[in-house]
């Protein structure tokens, strides 16, 4: 297992430039199914997360092959013909949900295992089987995988989410473009993610309107035809490079980022001190000071600050100057950073969904373990600016969601490697 090691020093200066985004790619690649033609995606991250869907989709029976690099994929399920989405992969990554609407929509039936992924909470699957329940689907729970059937096909219904799930809204999204009739999803999750894939499914043929609102309708069709589509900017990826120099100081320019796709947490960045601004290429990231201020953070759905910012921003808010509170609204268990932050000597209190932090002057160099993906690069963050050496173990969960992130951070002057490790 490998590690990181990060020495905490000087400004960072220069440009990074953002990969397409994991989220939008892991909903992308399964719309496969959706046609007998093939799928082209441009702009895909290179990232073991798009690994396991690749394999996840290749066992279901799609053919899938890359150029340049990896940075696009040709998708093609002509042949596919499994209904079966096995445990052995399903377990390693919980976007693996999103073949089950897909499935559906292709074979009238879907085998799936009940998924793994990050261990940030309980993540049910209610919302999705209750929506496609309503279109028709009979749906049962055994020996861990869900059975699903509709017989005669799916057909469109007026759904209500009770909450807006970003992975339902995909799922139910998918399976609508091919059923009888008009489907309405109310309480709909608006992140950019859900409109990059309308986008996609609507150069495959479908019809779909009021993506980006919180009701969304799909006219149901006969079927999908092939098209080539870019995945949008990853805004995680953007978000947590934009910190980097908020961190450590220096100025960095974040090459395809967009002030649209992070609102909410481009203004609390402005609240705690630091500038960004449009460039023809991008953003720039500056910090107004060495001293940063406290903020609160409330995590909620899209357009409100994202739950895969949240670790990220603590580490930043641990040398904050005064208190800040960060209420976690979307994962029961997402402040595992926590523990490891204190370890390099920040000041955290965690009680329930809600973490306080008093900023301390500086952090200190120390062992930590990676929980989690956005927790792992909330930890690099942190060594940016301690004092000291940081070394991070277990950062397998990095590969998972940040493509060459030991480049990426030297090309601006972090002093950051990997190094092979038996912890
Ligand atoms: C997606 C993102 C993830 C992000 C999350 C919230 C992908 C591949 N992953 O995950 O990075 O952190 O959105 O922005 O796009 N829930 C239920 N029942 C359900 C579904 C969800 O109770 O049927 C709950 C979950 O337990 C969780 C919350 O809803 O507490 C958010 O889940 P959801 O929006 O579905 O997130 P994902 O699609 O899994």
């Amino acid at each position: 297992m490998d590690s990181i090691i990060v020495t905490g020093g000087g400004p960072l200066n220069g440009e990074i430039l953002i990969a397409g985004a994991k989220n939008a790619c892991l909903a992308l690649m399964p719309a496969t199914l959706l046609s007998e033609e093939p799928l082209t995606l441009t702009n895909a991250p290179r990232l073991s997360d798009i690994k396991t869907m690749t394999e996840l989709l290749q066992s279901l029976g799609a053919e899938i092959s890359t150029l340049d690099e990896g940075r696009v994929l040709v998708l093609s399920s002509h042949s596919a013909d499994n209904p079966l989405a096995h445990y052995d992969i399903v377990r390693k990554m919980r976007a693996s949900n999103l073949v089950l609407g897909p499935l559906l929509a292709r074979h009238g039936k879907a085998v799936v295992s009940l998924p793994g992924g990050c261990a940030i909470g309980a993540r049910p699957m209610d919302i999705h089987v209750t929506a496609l329940e309503a279109m028709g689907a009979v749906i049962e729970l055994k020996d861990g995988y869900l059975h699903a059937e509709a017989k005669g096909g799916l057909k469109g219904a007026v759904i209500d989410f009770h909450f807006a799930s970003v992975g339902a809204t995909e799922n139910v999204m998918m399976a609508a473009t091919l059923a009888k009739g008009t489907t309405v999803i109310n309480n709909a999750a608006r992140e950019p993610e859900i409109v990059d894939l309308a986008d996609c499914l609507r150069r495959m043929g479908a019809q779909i309107s009021g993506d980006g609102t919180s009701s969304i309708t799909i006219e149901g069709v006969e079927r999908l035809h092939g098209a080539t589509h870019p995945v949008v900017t990853d805004r995680i990826e953007l978000g947590t490079y934009m910190l980097a120099p908020a961190f450590a100081g220096g100025e960095v320019e974040l090459i395809g980022g967009r002030i649209d796709l992070l609102q909410a947490f481009v203004e609390k960045l402005d609240q705690i001190g630091v500038d960004v601004t449009e460039t023809k290429r991008g953003l720039k990231v500056k910090r107004r000071s060495d001293k940063l201020k406290a903020v609160d953070i409330v995590t909620e759905p899209f357009p409100g600050f994202p739950t895969d910012l949240q670790a990220q921003m603590m580490a930043l808010l641990c040398t904050a100057k005064g208190t800040s509170v960060l209420e976690e609204k979307i994962f029961e268990n997402r402040f595992m950073h926590a523990p490891e932050l204190v370890r390099m000597g920040a000041n955290i209190e965690v009680h329930g969904g809600h973490a306080t932090v008093t900023g301390v002057d500086k952090l200190k160099g120390a062992p930590v373990m990676a929980t989690d993906l956005r927790a792992s690069v909330s930890l690099i963050l942190a060594g940016l600016a301690a004092e000291g050496e940081t070394v991070i173990s277990r950062v397998y969960h990095l590969d998972r969601g940040y493509e060459h992130v030991v480049a990426k951070l030297r090309g601006v002057g972090a002093q950051i490697k990997r190094v092979k490790s038996n912890g």
